[in-house]
């Protein structure tokens, strides 16, 4: 008999996390060890040899990310980049090209062009918001599509379906799998979940809402495919950037208040983006979920939230500089999707590795600030932010 579905909020509470044997531990145990001794010559306890291999604090975080993301199998790594490096070390070979949103995060673009690029795979940063011209740059040697959407940190939203078919359609074209990737750190499954809506696979930084905390930096990659799941572990084992037992039970127990934590960051993502475009010293401010975004309608379809990731331009560094300096509630640092607030400047923190032009070609002015919106008393992040702009 087939197991009842249960909801989104059960899942993140029960899914892997079945009492540990040996005691009924409620919580999943971490399982802070390097090795497993043998039942006899040849005969491993339930297949654990080796900690790289497999360790069940770990195992309980991929089965809860695969049930969330609606997957076959999941796997944890030691950060979101660890994550990217093992999918590109799995799917792509040089010769091969693939198709990258031009907003990516800049640690992912730094990576593709700075290192991947050195190993014969080519690269190709396309506004993935615009299908004629994703149709347009398919070649006979793609591979993959890599798609972050919302961006980082400008917030563009690609229409997951739709890329989905046109992946599709170049695997046929090609005679190869043309794999769409989407990086679903922005959104997470609670607001967004890319593989039912034909994606192949889907990676995250652990590190922003799932976990939730700010206190853990990890990484996943979820597979709709178990070959492709397979081939994911095999390369995990094979390059080892695993995660940590601590980390994964920080991040199996962040999950657990995911609903409740995403709706708050929806609330207070809607308040604040409302509350700064009232605000004169605000030029543009940009988020999925206000009408004037050109994404909104598409965002309104395929999510089911906008989240709490706002940027906002002031219209000048010096500007942005006078607001960061100020700011008490909303802490100036880069990441995001922690409980707490966090505000930063793109141009300088977490895109500096991107060459100036490039930066500016994506929308990435020496004034933007993006804030990720904490769940504090929303009144409290609005007072801050207040206070700040009087700096301007
Ligand atoms: C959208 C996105 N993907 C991937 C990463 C990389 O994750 P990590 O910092 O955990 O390596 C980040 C980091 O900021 C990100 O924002």
């Amino acid at each position: 008999m087939s197991a009842p579905s249960r909801g989104f909020a059960t899942l993140c509470i029960h899914a892997g996390q079945e009492p540990e044997s040996a005691t009924g531990a409620v919580t999943v145990p971490i399982f802070q060890t390097s090795t497993y001794v043998q039942e006899s010559f040849g005969n491993p306890r339930n297949g654990y040899e080796y900690a790289r291999t497999k360790n069940p604090t770990r195992l309980a975080l991929e089965e809860l990310l695969a049930a969330l993301e609606g997957g076959a199998l999941a796997h944890a790594f030691a950060s979101g980049m660890a994550a990217t490096t093992t999918l590109m070390l799995s799917f792509v070979k040089a010769g091969d090209h693939v198709l990258v949103s031009r907003n990516t995060y800049g640690g992912t673009y730094r990576f593709f062009s700075k290192i991947l690029a050195n190993f014969g795979v080519t690269f190709d940063y396309v506004d993935t918001t615009d299908l004629a011209l994703v149709r347009a740059s398919l070649r006979p040697e793609t591979r993959m599509l890599f798609v972050e959407t919302p961006t980082n940190p400008t917030m563009e939203i690609s229409d997951l379906a739709a890329l989905a078919s046109l992946a599709r359609e170049a695997s046929a074209a090609n005679g190869a799998k043309v794999r769409l990737v989407v990086d679903n750190t922005f959104a997470t499954p609670f607001f967004q979940k890319p593989l039912a809506l034909g994606a192949d696979v889907v990676v995250h930084s652990t590190t922003k809402y799932l976990n939730g905390h700010s206190d853990s930096v990890g990484g996943a990659v979820i597979c709709a495919d178990a070959e492709d799941g397979a081939r994911i572990g095999f390369a995990q084992n094979a390059a080892g950037g695993i995660l940590s037992p601590f980390d994964a039970f920080l991040v199996t127990r962040g999950i657990k208040t995911l609903p409740v934590r995403m709706r708050a960051h929806d609330a207070n993502g809607r308040a604040v983006a409302a509350w700064l475009s009232e605000q004169p010293k605000v030029e543009s401010v940009i988020y999925p979920g206000l009408p004037s975004h050109p994404g909104h309608e598409l965002a309104r379809r395929q999510m089911s939230g906008f989240g709490g990731m706002i940027s906002f331009d002031l219209g000048s560094e010096e500007a942005a500089r006078r607001l960061l300096d100020k700011v008490v509630v909303c802490a100036l640092g880069e990441s995001l999707g922690g409980v707490e607030s966090l505000i930063s400047h793109p141009a300088t923190m977490t895109h500096a590795s991107v060459e100036p032009e490039e930066r500016l070609r994506r929308g990435i002015t020496p004034g933007l600030v993006r804030v990720s919106v904490g769940i504090e008393d929303v009144e409290d992040i609005l007072a801050d932010l207040a206070n700040a702009l009087s700096a301007v």
